[in-house]
């Protein structure tokens, strides 16, 4: 047993090590514009990763399972209230589904997280605004401001900006930083 042991203790550091270059690579240096103040710094990189097998069945059939702490409680709360017509199409569930699914969302949504992607997104946002779209967010559309329709909506792979997965291989893990962004069709994005 003694090998076992040993391999271990060499795994262990080699995976917090792994864990803390995360850390340092996701956290972009631009802190200009936003609401001063709003942001308190510190917290974890990304957004915190899917872990509801409900959440990722009802709401991940038709499109990237949209982590909560994307959008704000009150964004995910008025999203639920309209399911039979959800940007189009019915997306209705059973009360006691709908209702434990917007549980979920509400208590990890952006403005109840500790993530710095979730306080960023807040930082950017008005207090009275109630967006149903993560890519209509102020957030969002300053961090996609370079991108050419013939990279999104022209682009037979992509389509629209709600396809997160698509450009963000690391996307399901709750990570967007830079190095892991691949734009169907061109490839690796390097920022100059
Ligand atoms: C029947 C298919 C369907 C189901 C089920 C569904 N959605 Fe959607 N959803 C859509 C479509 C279509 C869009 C618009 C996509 C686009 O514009 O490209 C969308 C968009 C969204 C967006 C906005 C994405 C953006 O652009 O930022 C959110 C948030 C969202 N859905 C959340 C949910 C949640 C939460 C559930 C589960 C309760 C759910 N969806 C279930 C079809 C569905
Ligand atoms: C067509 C590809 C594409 C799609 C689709 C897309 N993104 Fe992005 N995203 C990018 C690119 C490219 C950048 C980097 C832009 C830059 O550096 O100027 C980026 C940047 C980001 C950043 C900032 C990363 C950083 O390190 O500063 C976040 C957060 C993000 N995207 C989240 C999302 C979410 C959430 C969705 C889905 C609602 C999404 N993106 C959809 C291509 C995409």
């Amino acid at each position: 047993m003694k090998h076992k042991t040993l391999a271990v203790s060499l795994l262990l550091p080699a995976l917090m090590l792994a864990a803390s270059g995360t850390a340092f690579s996701d956290d972009d240096e631009d802190e200009k514009g936003g609401f001063p103040g709003r942001w308190s710094g510190g917290g974890k990189p990304g957004v915190a990763p899917v872990e509801n097998p409900q959440y990722l069945e009802e709401c991940g059939g038709c499109h990237f399972p949209y982590q909560p702490g994307l959008l704000p409680a009150r964004s995910w709360t008025k999203l639920m209230a309209g399911l039979e017509d959800h940007f189009g199409e019915n997306a209705e569930l059973p009360a006691d589904d709908a209702k434990a699914i917007e549980g979920y969302l509400v208590k990890n949504a952006a403005d109840r997280s500790t993530y710095k992607r979730s306080q960023k997104i807040m930082k950017y946002m008005r207090p009275g605004d109630v967006p149903l779209r993560i890519s209509e967010t102020a957030y969002f559309l300053k961090e996609h401001d370079e991108l050419s329709r013939r990279m999104v909506q022209d682009n037979p792979e992509v389509g629209s900006f709600s396809k997160c997965g698509a450009c963000h291989t690391q996307a399901a893990r709750g990570s967007f930083e830079e190095r892991s962004i691949r734009i169907p069709g061109f490839g690796r994005w390097e920022d100059d």
